[in-house]
């Protein structure tokens, strides 16, 4: 499995997570990883054709960025809105990402406990997560589990460090897509009169 990483920090520089992330990544053989605000520029325009595709020669497609008001950093939007065009990503033809997978990558000031209703920011991640979503849904992509770190602004050295192989197991793993695991076990169970008996 191909594994490209869109890394939207708008200064990778200062940043902690992000940064422990994206060093984690780009060492990885299994990863390739690309720094939006580097590749755009201040004018954040990308080479369309390059990006899209790059996109062609991956199966699973990662967003990685610090949750900003609820969303991402503006470059991912600004990467999203020039290379997800009308006839690639949606539209007549625009079929290219059919079948690939999206999983997005965030890290959170805020604490897990505020994520949820009666909590401080009254709604859940999968509730503000949900224009990417639909994203992979109108481009035909299957849109995986997200991974989420909360609790950021009091994060210490070992907790960033504690999530980094965390945060690698569950983006290099290939039954991310329930169904995967699902087939896998259907199979084993085939396999294995005794158990499927036994549980049925
Ligand atoms: C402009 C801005 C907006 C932010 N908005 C949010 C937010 O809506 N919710 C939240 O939990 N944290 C918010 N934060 C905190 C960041 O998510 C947090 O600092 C970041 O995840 C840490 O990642 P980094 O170390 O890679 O920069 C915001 C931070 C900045 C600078």
């Amino acid at each position: 499995m191909k594994i490209l990483v869109m890394t939207a920090h708008p200064d990778l520089g200062k940043s902690r997570v992000n940064r422990a992330w994206f060093d984690a990544l780009t060492e990885s053989n299994a990863v390739t990883t690309r720094d939006l605000t580097a590749i755009g520029g201040r004018e954040m325009r990308f080479d369309i054709e390059a990006e899209q595709e790059l996109l062609l020669a991956h199966d699973r497609i990662v967003f990685q960025f610090p949750f900003y008001w609820y969303s991402a950093p503006p470059v991912m939007k600004a990467w999203m809105d020039q290379v997800l065009s009308y006839g690639f990503a949606y539209g007549p033809g625009g079929d290219k990402l059919k079948g690939r997978e999206l999983l997005i990558l965030v890290s959170t000031g805020g604490p897990e406990h505020s994520y949820h209703a009666g909590g401080y920011n009254s709604f859940t991640m999968s509730e503000f997560l949900k224009p990417y979503q639909q994203t992979a849904n109108l481009a035909g992509m299957t849109y995986l589990r997200p991974f989420v770190i909360h609790g950021m602004a009091l994060a210490d050295d070992d907790q960033i460090e504690a999530s980094v192989p965390e945060m690698l197991a569950h983006l290099t793993d290939p039954e991310l897509d329930p169904r995967v695991k699902q087939a896998r076990l259907l199979k084993e169970l085939e396999n294995d009169p005794a158990k499927a008996a036994a549980i049925s």
